[in-house]
């Protein structure tokens, strides 16, 4: 084990691949799908589902969830609920949406059933970061239903749709676990035939918007908006053509401390194809009439909002690009980074070691910083060692200004 070093090294590793300089797919530790951004207590937290690795079709098994305040650093808090969740699920843990509401968090998600088809189902839990229980021991809607979205409009009133190749609704009541009406089914001439599936509806000024996956297959990103929540809908263009390596597509969009944000996902990491998905995220501009831009897949992502604190404590799983690293659970619930091998990094963008006198070494098997750390500049944690596989595990770390710094 002395031979197995944590390097810490600001700037530019020569040698790197130019992958380092991408942020987009923005999780590399596993393959993600399906994206359901969400801004609460300052913070995007972004619902996803799970794509196992290897898989040649759908292999989905649990919901995972990642956190950031600055679009490029990401926060693993693992998974939040899964299949065993729900007693009635057989497979498929598909597309789904969080909302908060009463003090609690709802997660709206489709499975297939035992000897049934799809149904959304909804987790429920005190924090939003879990775990998520199962609020209904059964389907809320049934019949094949999947890619749920769910909005609380101004006046309180709570709307989930859900959809393909159809558009459906329902008035979800207060408690957002039961209903009232029928179900709805969305007039969609207006659709011009470009709606498939995942509907992403929200509300900005006084506009509604229905943002879908067109086109199945492969698919691309359109929208359409409306006055009122359940239309009728007026289709307004394509926001993301198709391209890379994924026959789907799914839009999420939030606004968060001040920029508008999309995210989609693509087969872009090494090994990615439809059934090994990753998540990308771009920053857009709404156009004056409220139109959505034809954006295009980057590798660079979203701007970074604000630069990260090393002098503060901070998860090792707090991570802007990653090669070979995975995370796990410990017993109390906590997430580190694992599967350390030989060559392995973590990036960590947009570091602010302030002036001088800046962190001049850190700790964790020691390890001195050549000169000091000033000034905003991209971190590499790099993992040396011998003997091959799993040299540790990591799972915090942080600066001290002219001074020792820990990692654990
Ligand atoms: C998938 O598995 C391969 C082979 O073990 C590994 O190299 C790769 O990092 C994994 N990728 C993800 C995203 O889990
Ligand atoms: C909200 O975020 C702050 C700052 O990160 C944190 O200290 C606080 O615990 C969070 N509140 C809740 C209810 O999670
Ligand atoms: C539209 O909404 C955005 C985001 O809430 C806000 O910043 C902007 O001022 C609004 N524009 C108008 C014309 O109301």
């Amino acid at each position: 084990m002395l031979s197995n070093k944590l390097t810490a090294a600001v700037g530019t590793l020569l040698g790197f691949a130019a992958s380092v300089c991408a942020d987009n797919p923005i999780i590399q530790t596993i393959y993600t799908a399906d994206p359901a951004p969400y801004v609460w207590n300052n913070t995007v937290w972004l619902f996803a589902d799970h794509d196992e690795n290897g898989s040649k079709t759908y292999n989905m098994k649990d919901w995972r969830l990642f956190s950031s305040t600055d679009m490029v650093n990401w926060r693993d808090w693992g998974v939040v609920m899964s299949l065993k969740t729900f007693s009635w699920a057989r497979a498929d843990a598909w597309a789904g949406q969080v909302v908060a509401r009463n003090g609690k968090f709802y997660y709206y998600v489709p499975m297939t059933r035992n000897g049934a088809s799809y149904g959304i189902g909804v987790g429920v839990s005190d924090t939003i970061t879990g775990p998520y229980k199962d609020a209904l021991g059964k389907p809320l809607v049934a019949n094949g239903a999947i890619d749920p979205t769910v909005w609380i409009d101004d006046n309180g009133q709570a709307y989930l749709y859900w959809g393909n190749p159809n558009l459906y609704w329902i008035k979800l009541n207060n408690d957002m676990i039961s209903y009232s009406g029928s179900i709805n089914n969305a007039e969609m001439s207006s659709f011009q035939g470009h709606f498939a599936e995942g509907p992403w509806v929200y509300k900005r000024n006084s506009t509604y918007y229905l943002v879908y996956a067109g086109h199945c297959c492969p698919e691309d990103i359109r929208y359409s908006t409306a006055s009122g929540p359940t239309g009728p809908w007026t289709y307004r263009g394509q926001v993301m053509a198709t391209q890379g390596a994924s026959f789907t597509n799914h839009p999420g969009i939030i606004d968060y401390k001040g920029g508008s944000y999309f995210f989609y996902h693509n087969g872009a990491l090494p090994g990615g194809s439809g059934y090994t998905r990753s998540i990308a995220v771009e920053k857009f501009t709404y156009g004056s009439d409220g139109s959505i831009p034809n954006m295009k897949m980057t590798t660079a992502g979203a701007p970074q909002i604000e630069p990260l604190n090393p002098y503060a404590q901070v998860e090792a799983e707090t991570i802007a690009f990653s090669s070979g690293v995975t995370t796990a659970a410990s017993n109390d619930g906590g997430i580190y980074v694992t599967s350390i091998n030989n060559g392995d990094y973590i990036k960590v963008k947009g570091v602010d070691f302030g002036a001088a006198p800046g962190a001049t070494d850190m700790e964790a098997v020691v390890c001195p910083l050549s000169g000091q750390a000033t000034g905003q500049q991209d971190l590499f944690f790099k993992f040396v060692g011998s003997g091959g596989q799993d040299l540790f595990n990591f799972n915090w770390w942080q600066f001290n200004k002219g001074g020792a710094a820990a990692a654990k």
